[in-house]
């Protein structure tokens, strides 16, 4: 890692093929020490600052700022988190991961699971919430942790092969149904969880239609963890409302892009 440059990814053949079998990969050591010095200090002042164009799900004493502490858009407010939502060592390895053409950018958002009284993040599929139409078009989500995580305080846990299952309802957070209960022969051993303890710095990549889940933080710190969602270049809106394209002007059946949703990687280059 000592050595990665700005635009190097440092994604393996390996990282490649365990990532399209099993629809997740952790990738250790994304960011150097430096690196995850400075982004914690930008993360930090992004979450607590008010901005016009972030915003955050839920407040404090909320029913979701349980589940977590979420502000979406952190790029538009904060300068510094833009340095890192549109890093090209992210999308690179984005495009390694997915072998699209591009990767476009979708959103980037705080997720923070705070100390007391929090809940576990339920077993879901990130596809059913987005407002687009190619289903199984390899949407991914980077997730990288800004703390040491494992079971105590909201690490992740994925059902490897179960982005080949198709998109199935999207789950409600506050009260989950059983996403088991909506494939053939419910959680079988077939559908056996991972769980991914990882150190501050490295990250997981997951496909927009892999279940996974974050257990809940019984310890006394927030767990900060910075997530970004990529999307292969021509991916279309399907018309609906979402808080990232509401207000946008896209039309349904549009590609998403734009200003707002940069091509940042692209395979021509
Ligand atoms: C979490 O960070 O708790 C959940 C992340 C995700 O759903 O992608
Ligand atoms: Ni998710």
């Amino acid at each position: 890692m000592t050595n990665m440059t700005q635009t190097q990814s440092p994604i393996t053949q390996e990282h490649i093929d365990f990532y399209q079998e099993n629809g997740f990969v952790q990738v250790d050591n994304m960011l150097s020490p430096e690196e995850l010095a400075e982004l914690r200090e930008y993360l930090e002042e992004a979450m607590q600052t008010e901005g016009d164009l972030s915003q955050s799900t839920d407040k404090k004493g909320g029913l979701y700022y349980r589940v977590l502490n979420q502000k979406v858009n952190l790029w538009r407010d904060h300068a510094g988190m833009g340095k890192y939502s549109f890093h090209p060592r992210f999308a690179a390895s984005a495009l390694a991961l997915t072998g699209a053409s591009g990767i476009r950018f979708f959103h980037d958002h705080g997720l923070w699971k705070m100390p007391g009284d929090s809940k576990a993040t339920p077993w879901h599929q990130d596809t059913p919430y987005w407002p687009i139409n190619e289903a199984q078009a390899g949407m991914m989500s980077l997730w990288l942790t800004l703390d040491d995580v494992n079971e105590d305080n909201g690490c992740m846990a994925f059902v490897p092969k179960s982005h080949k299952l198709g998109k199935l309802t999207g789950i409600d957070f506050l009260n989950p149904q059983n996403i088991f209960d909506y494939v053939d022969g419910g959680q079988s051993e077939e559908h056996k969880p991972v769980i991914v303890p990882l150190k501050a710095g490295s990250c997981t990549f997951h496909n927009g239609l892999t279940f996974h889940y974050a257990h809940s933080n019984v310890t006394d710190k927030p767990r900060r963890v910075l997530a970004i969602i990529f999307m292969p270049d021509g991916v279309t809106f399907n018309g609906k409302s979402h808080p990232v394209t509401d207000g946008c002007g896209l039309q349904a059946g549009e590609p998403i892009k734009g200003p707002l949703f940069p091509l940042l990687a692209n395979a021509d280059a």
